[in-house]
């Protein structure tokens, strides 16, 4: 499939986007070894989150999905099976990663794997720490990369301390401690996304949060809920750019999750000076929600680096596509993590804005951007990747002439509905789809 795109005037209505794909995915982890049933609304329908529900029906669990909720019927923490087959984690490096740690704790052997890209991303940091738990956990070349084999069970409690801001390594660890002997912690450099904190919480865990260190008490069980999963704000973040970049534009995106550990692009965004205002804010349940009204503004450049970075790390491609519009040299550092995502997204964005004629300048752990520049139309790569895929097509409705984005069904592994939506808000002549 290809993108089919060119320059938008005036972005204006409303619009929703899907579920939050990290929610989701913890969703249909912890509602499997709850007690109860655990119904999960308006749940990301993305590539990601539907491996993992795959994986959790081979773990025994049963569930049932209809167009807007997702029904489980939680085993208990004792309850899952040992799966006949391999399981594939597809692009997803949450599955892999959060399920690496469930499957430590089980007391049979499974077999992680995934896509191309997947089989090249780094495992070690998840491999460590399950294994001083006690996992018998192994991977490629010297434990670095999937496919994983995992026996688990009798698990005890560590004290970790990452050397990286990951929540997918919290997490891992975290799903592993609720099996452990003893009281586990795990300390971070700066804090990432809390949201498997916040589910674990919820659904009755004992839970203790202070800086970055989160401590799990030992004999939980979790108790399942309903949960009312919120719009994705990663997802949301491509119209927030989008309509802040194009004058005259005028857009509401409802429902949009508002977790702090998650809104670095709003205070990115706002200090850029978009006009971005937060309405309606509530506390869905758990996680806090609001509705998101942008203006068209005129951005300038920025600096993004240190304890910033882990809360907009899904964001620094499209806020590089901000920063071609933006006065002066906006600078992205601290931001290595980018280089071992779906694909190397330093290489991938810079590579792709050049095309377009920005002026990028690729670092070790970031970019340099000078703007604004005009941007043309070209024939761009997604490099198989959602986020540069997605944040090239919004740099294509900026820019001048056609632009043709390869492989843009790579989108739907985190926002399936977005071609459509762009379509939408930019004008059906603005944007379509092609073999
Ligand atoms: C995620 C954590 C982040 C993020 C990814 C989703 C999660 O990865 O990039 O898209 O749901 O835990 P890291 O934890 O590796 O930074």
């Amino acid at each position: 499939m290809k993108l089919i795109l060119s320059k938008a005037s005036k972005i204006r209505g409303e619009i929703k986007v899907g579920g939050d794909k990290s929610i989701t995915h913890r969703g249909l982890i912890v509602g499997s070894i709850a007690e109860g049933i655990t119904i999960l609304k308006d749940y990301s329908t993305c590539d990601d989150c539907m491996a993992t529900l795959e994986i959790m029906k081979k773990l025994g669990v049963n569930i049932l999905k209809n167009k807007s909720t997702i029904r489980i019927e939680g085993k208990g923490l004792r309850g899952l099976k040992e799966p006949s087959d391999i399981l594939d984690c597809k692009n997803s490096g949450t599955s892999m990663r959060l399920l690496s740690g469930l499957l430590a704790g089980q007391n049979f052997f499974s077999v992680l794997t995934g896509d191309n890209s997947l089989l090249k991303r780094p495992m070690k940091r998840i491999i460590e720490p399950l294994t001083l738990m006690g996992a018998k956990i192994s991977g490629r070349e010297n434990d670095q990369f999937a496919p994983l084999t995992i026996k688990g069970g009798n698990l005890k409690a560590i004290d970790y301390k990452s050397k990286i801001a990951s929540a997918q390594v919290k997490s891992s660890i975290l799903l592993a401690s609720l099996y452990a002997e003893g009281n586990s912690s795990v300390t971070e450099p700066t804090q990432s996304r809390d949201h498997t904190e916040k589910i674990l919480n919820l659904f009755g865990a004992k839970i203790e949060s202070s800086e970055n260190k989160i401590t799990l008490k030992e004999k939980n069980k979790l108790i399942a809920k309903d949960l009312s999963i919120p719009g994705d704000i990663s997802s949301a973040a491509f119209f927030l750019v989008l309509a802040s970049i194009i004058k005259g534009s005028k857009l509401l995106i409802k429902n949009v999750g508002i977790n702090p550990t998650r809104t670095g692009i709003l205070d990115v965004l706002k200090n850029m000076g978009a006009d971005i205002s937060v309405k309606n804010e509530r506390n869905k349940n758990y996680e806090p929600v609001a509705d998101l009204f942008i203006k068209g503004s005129k951005l300038k450049s920025i600096k993004i680096f240190g304890k910033i970075i882990p809360k907009v790390i899904d964001e620094l491609p499209i806020l590089a596509v901000a920063a071609t519009q933006a006065e002066g040299v906006t600078e992205i550092k601290d931001a290595q993590e980018l280089r071992v995502k779906e694909t190397d997204r330093i290489y991938a964005i810079a590579a792709g804005l050049k095309k377009m004629g920005a002026k990028v300048v690729e670092k070790p752990d970031g970019l340099i951007i000078e703007g604004p520049t005009a941007l043309k139309g070209n024939i761009c790569e997604s490099f198989d990747d959602h986020r540069i895929g997605m944040a090239l097509a919004i740099a294509g409705v900026l820019a001048e002439g056609k632009m043709q984005l390869l492989e843009s069904e790579c989108i739907n592994v985190s926002f399936p509905g977005f071609t459509e939506i762009l379509r939408r808000t930019c004008g059906a002549d603005h944007v379509y789809e092609t073999n």
